[in-house]
């Protein structure tokens, strides 16, 4: 069982409708990806109005996707950037179940203990797709 089915499967046991009607992180949702070199390929229809989390490949944690106001795209690391835990969406927000940052969708600092935002990706987005770019391979992000 590899960490996406883990999730779902935790999710299932669980019941993300409860989390989300008590006021705590939605259900998480994977969009499918493709991998082309350094660059994840999303479908734009797969992200929805709240964004979608997508597994990059390596064991890295997930990246949120997420359209903007504007009609363009961004993605963010879920790795907070306090101490490394792993940020979950709600409904407006990133939230750090570690010590308490939250951030925007586009990984600004909405509340410390933070100080800086998450890690940001290229996006480059089409009418159907949306390129993350990767960085280099080996480093941890
Ligand atoms: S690790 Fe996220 S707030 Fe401390």
């Amino acid at each position: 069982m590899n960490r996406r089915q883990f999730i779902r499967r935790l999710e299932v046991l669980t019941g993300g409708a409860a989390a989300l009607s008590a006021g705590g992180c939605l259900p998480f949702q994977f969009a499918n990806v493709t991998v082309a070199g350094r660059r994840l390929l999303v479908q734009t229809g797969d992200i929805g109005d709240r964004g979608v989390l997508v597994d990059p490949p390596g064991g890295q944690l997930p990246i949120f996707v997420h359209r903007l106001a504007d009609g363009g795209y961004s993605a963010v690391s879920t790795r907070c950037m306090h101490r490394g835990c792993p940020v979950e969406p709600t409904a407006d927000r990133l939230v750090c179940p570690c010590h308490g940052s939250e951030y925007t969708y586009a990984g600004d600092v909405l509340r410390g203990p933070t100080e800086r935002p998450l890690r940001r990706f290229e996006v480059v987005a089409g009418a159907d797709v949306v390129a993350i770019e990767l960085p280099a391979e080996g480093e941890v992000w």
